[in-house]
């Protein structure tokens, strides 16, 4: 068994010191180790996008990455989209919209998909209707709510507040 490495992750303003070996992938680090269970993980191989994570602001793949890679970066996960219980809990405007939408489902791919959406709103506060609909096909919803969620995302394009809760 390979050495583990003591490394930190800072998942949502907070560091989590953890000791992994260096083949552990950063979804089982952000779920095993960190008790984030949020990020969903299940082809683990790159494919259907329910372990998306926000590193540096960006969509990634968290089964795709070893968790050493994350080191020094700025992780956000689904539990970072609302707001703390101590500041009101408020959701996410995101989150708002899947549930005003009806945009979930089993809720297996809804994390993957909210943290998609939100990267990309922050990056493409105005992405028009083809290229969103392009970035949210590369996730996978298995009970085929492509139309909701795609409607719910384009309600907080609209409404301009893609970063807000
Ligand atoms: S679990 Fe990572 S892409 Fe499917
Ligand atoms: S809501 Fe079930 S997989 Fe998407």
């Amino acid at each position: 068994m390979a050495q583990k490495m003591a490394i930190t992750l800072n998942v949502n303003g907070t560091g989590h010191d953890i000791l992994v070996e260096p083949r552990k992938t950063l979804s089982d680090a952000l779920r095993g180790d960190c008790g984030l269970t949020g990020t969903n993980v299940g082809c683990e191989h790159g494919v259907c996008g329910a372990c998306t994570v926000l590193l540096d602001g960006v969509p990634v793949r968290s089964c795709l990455m070893f968790a050493v890679q994350a080191q020094g970066g700025e992780l956000r996960t689904v539990e970072g989209l609302a707001a703390a219980p101590a500041n009101g809990g408020k959701l996410h405007a995101l989150q708002q919209a899947f549930i005003d939408n009806h945009a979930l489902q089993c809720g297996f791919c809804t994390s993957g998909f909210l943290m998609l959406a939100a990267g990309t709103l922050e990056q493409q506060p105005d992405i028009d209707d083809a290229s969103l609909r392009e970035v949210l096909s590369s996730n996978l919803c298995r009970c085929t709510g492509y139309q909701n969620i795609l409607r719910a995302v384009r309600q907080v394009r609209d409404a301009g507040n893609g970063g807000a809760r």
